[in-house]
């Protein structure tokens, strides 16, 4: 079903949790510390319905940078206004990472797994076999809307299945 694969261009972010889930992401409100998302598809009525994924594999946390320090591994055509999106389920196992400031990464709680948010989620530590996958916006006024798939397959989809899960 549309809700278990991944997000299309067109669907907007809304907040996953806290006082506003379901409330669609503002620019306004994003800085380093990332929001996490779901990506919010309609369906052939015009119904809204949130697109977690299998696995909620399409959380993602979105924030926002000085575009100067986003590095070459980031896909700046897909972070408007030096804004990225990364899925937070870890590419190793599965845990959902968390932010941490002090050195502006992604920990894993599970294994350590360690990923760098300001250039292209790519591994800096633990065991995880990949980057995380990035999710390219567009910024539409003040909401974040998706611009296109995920540019790599989020944890729990084989390269095989990819084509598939992106619709
Ligand atoms: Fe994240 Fe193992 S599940 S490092």
């Amino acid at each position: 079903t549309p809700d278990k694969l991944g997000p299309v261009p067109g669907d907007i972010l809304v907040h996953a949790e806290g006082e506003k889930t379901g409330q669609p992401v503002s620019v306004a409100e994003l800085e380093r510390n990332p929001v996490r998302a779901y990506p919010q598809g309609k369906d052939k009525s015009g119904k809204a319905f949130l697109r977690q994924g299998d696995q909620q594999t399409n959380l993602v946390g979105i924030s926002k940078f000085p575009e100067t320090e986003l590095g070459t591994a980031t896909n700046k055509q897909a972070a408007p206004q030096g804004i990225v999106a990364y899925s937070l389920v870890c590419q190793h196992l599965g845990c959902q990472v968390n932010w941490r400031n002090a050195d502006q990464t992604l920990l894993c709680p599970c294994h350590s797994g360690d990923y760098d948010m300001r250039n292209g989620a790519k591994v800096l530590g633990g065991p995880p076999p990949r980057p995380l996958a990035q999710l390219p916006l567009r910024v539409d006024g003040d909401n974040l809307v998706v611009a296109a798939t995920f540019l790599t397959p989020p944890y729990g989809v084989a390269e095989g299945d990819f084509e598939q899960y992106k619709q």
